[in-house]
C-alpha cells in the first residue's frame, strides 16, 4: 500500500502550453507514455481559460509566445489566490541567466532548456509534483492543527469558566449555612420592632412629633429585613413558590413602573413574542430578575440610551450546569439589552459576585447584590444567565427559565386544591414576640422599587 506522504502522481493532471506544434506535440507524448494526463494550450490566453475551468497540477509553460509571453502567465496566475499554489515549469530555448532568474522571479519554480531531454523532463516533473503533493498535505495537516488549537482553547475556557462558576457557587453555599442561621434569628428581632412601630404609631395623635421618628424606625427596619431577605436569595436559602406563570405580565408591570421613574433621554424597547409557553417560576423572582436586570442596564447609560427587553420561547436551548451536565429543553428566554457604558474583562468576572458594585457604596444604590441575586434565583430556578458586554457599546443578559411541563401543571393543580382545602394555618413560632405580633406577610413586590 502507497503511504499517505507517497503521491499519486502518475494520474496528475499537466498543462502544456507552447506555441510551437512539434513542442506541444512532443511533450505531450512523453508525459501521457509517463501515465499523466496532459492538456494542451497553444497560447497564453487559452492556457489561462483552460486552468480557470479545471485547475491542473502543474503547468509546463513555454517562455516565447506571441501576444502574452509565459512570464505574464505566470504573473497572473501567482497574483490569484486560487491559482497561486500551482507549480509552474518554464520551457525555453532562452538559456541565459538573467532569463531563467527572471522566471524565477515572477513565480516560476524550475527552468527546462529547449532543446530538453525526455527523461529530464520527466525527472522534474515528476520532483514537483511530489513536492506539491507534500505541500498539500501540510497545508491540510496545519489547517487540521489551528481547528483543534481552537476547539482545545475553547475546551480550556468552558472549562475554566464552570470551574470559576462551581467555586463561586461553594463560596455562596458556605455564606449561605451562616446567613441563613443569623437570618432567622435577626428576622425574628425585626419582626417586633416593625409590628410594635406600627402599633404605637396608630396610637399616637396624627400631629405627634414622634410619628416621623417611628416613621424612620421602621423605614430602616424594613431594609435590614429587605437586606437579610437579599442574602437568603443570594444563599439559595430563600423558599421560593413555584407555579406555572406567564411571564409577560410581569416583564409588562415591571417596565410600566419603570416607564414613570426612568430620565427622558432612555428609550424603551420591548418585544414579545405571542402565546409564550408558561414558565415554572416563582413570581416574586421572577419580578426581582426582571427588575435588577432593568435597572442596572438603565444605570449603565447616564448619557441616555436604549434599553431593549424581550421575551421569546426557546424549544431546544441547551447548557452545560455546573455539575458538568449537559442541560436541554424548552425554555424562555429574557434578553435586557442596552446601549450603556458596557464592562471590560475584569469586571464582567466579578459581577455575579455578593457584595461586588462599582456604584457609590452605603448609598441607596450599588449593594452589589442585584446580580448575586439574580443568579441565585437562576439557579434555584434549574435555569442559565448568559451576559455579554463590549465597552463603550452596551450590554445583554440573557436569562433562562424553564417552561412549565403539562404533568407537572397537575401536579401543582392538586397541591393547591389541597391547600385550599385545609381548615386553619398553624403558625409555629419560637419567638413570644413574634408571634405576638405576626401579621400578614409583605409581599416581595416593591423589594427593588427602592430607587424609584
Ligand atoms: N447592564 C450593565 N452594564 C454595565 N455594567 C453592569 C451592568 N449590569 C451590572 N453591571 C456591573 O455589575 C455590578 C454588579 O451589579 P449588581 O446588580 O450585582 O450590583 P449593583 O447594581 O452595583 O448594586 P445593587 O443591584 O445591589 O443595587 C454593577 O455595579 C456594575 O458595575
Ligand atoms: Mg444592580
Amino acid at each position: 500500500m502507497m503511504s499517505e506522504t507517497m503521491p499519486t502522481i502518475a494520474k496528475s493532471e499537466i498543462l502544456v502550453v507552447d506555441d510551437t506544434q512539434t513542442s506541444l506535440q512532443l511533450l505531450t507524448e512523453i508525459l501521457n507514455e509517463a501515465g499523466y494526463q496532459v492538456r494542451p494550450a497553444s497560447n497564453g490566453a487559452l492556457a489561462l481559460r483552460s486552468i480557470a475551468a479545471k485547475l491542473p497540477d502543474l503547468i509546463l509553460l513555454d517562455v516565447k509566445m506571441p501576444n502574452m509571453d509565459g512570464y505574464e502567465v505566470c504573473r497572473r496566475l501567482k497574483a490569484d489566490e486560487q491559482y497561486k499554489d500551482i507549480p509552474v515549469i518554464f520551457i525555453s530555448a532562452l538559456n541565459e541567466t538573467h532569463s531563467k532568474v527572471k522566471g524565477f522571479s515572477v513565480g516560476g519554480i524550475d527552468f527546462i532548456t529547449k532543446p530538453f531531454e525526455a527523461l529530464e523532463v520527466l525527472a522534474r516533473v515528476k520532483t514537483h509534483l511530489a513536492l506539491q503533493q507534500m505541500h498539500r498535505q501540510l497545508t491540510k495537516k496545519n489547517i487540521q492543527l489551528q481547528l483543534e488549537i481552537i476547539e482545545r482553547k475553547k475546551a480550556e475556557a468552558e472549562r475554566l469558566e464552570l470551574e470559576t462558576r462551581l467555586h463561586q457557587s461553594q463560596k455562596i453555599e458556605a455564606m449561605g449555612t451562616l446567613a441563613s442561621g443569623i437570618a432567622h434569628d435577626f428576622n425574628n428581632l425585626l419582626v417586633p420592632i416593625l409590628a410594635l412601630t406600627g402599633l404605637v404609631k396608630k396610637n399616637l395623635p396624627p400631629a405627634s412629633p414622634q410619628l416621623k421618628h417611628l416613621e424612620m424606625i421602621a423605614e430602616s427596619a424594613k431594609k435590614a429585613k429587605n437586606l437579610v431577605n437579599q442574602i437568603l436569595i443570594v444563599s439559595r436559602k430563600a423558599p421560593s413558590k413555584m407555579h406555572p406563570l406567564h411571564s409577560t405580565p410581569i416583564v409588562e408591570e415591571v417596565l410600566e413602573l419603570l416607564c414613570t421613574s426612568i430620565p427622558t433621554n432612555i428609550t424603551f424597547q420591548t418585544e414579545i413574542a405571542p402565546n409564550l409557553p408558561s414558565i415554572q417560576a416563582d413570581p416574586a423572582q421572577f419580578h426581582q430578575v426582571v427588575m435588577n436586570l432593568c435597572v442596572n442596564a438603565i444605570d449603565a447609560m447616564p448619557e441616555g440610551g436604549i434599553l431593549s427587553v424581550s421575551l421569546k420561547s426557546m424549544p431546544h436551548y441547551q447548557f452545560i450546569n455546573l455539575q458538568q451536565k449537559k442541560t436541554q429543553g424548552a425554555f424562555v428566554c429574557l434578553t435586557v439589552e442596552d446601549t450603556g457604558c458596557g464592562m471590560k474583562k475584569e469586571i464582567l468576572e466579578k459581577i455575579f459576585d455578593p457584595f461586588f458594585t462599582t456604584k457609590e457604596r452605603g448609598t441607596d444604590k450599588g449593594s452589589g447584590l442585584g446580580l448575586a441575586m439574580v443568579s441565585g434565583i437562576m439557579e434555584q430556578h434549574d435555569g442559565h444567565i448568559e451576559v455579554e458586554s463590549q465597552v463603550g457599546v452596551g450590554t445583554t443578559f440573557r436569562a433562562y427559565f424553564p417552561i412549565f411541563l403539562a404533568s407537572e401543571e397537575e401536579n401543582q393543580l392538586k397541591e393547591t386544591q389541597t391547600f385550599q382545602n385545609g381548615q386553619d394555618l398553624l403558625l409555629v413560632q419560637d419567638e413570644v414576640s413574634v408571634l405576638e405580633t405576626e401579621e400578614k406577610p409583605e409581599t416581595s413586590k416593591n423589594r427593588f422599587n427602592r430607587r424609584f
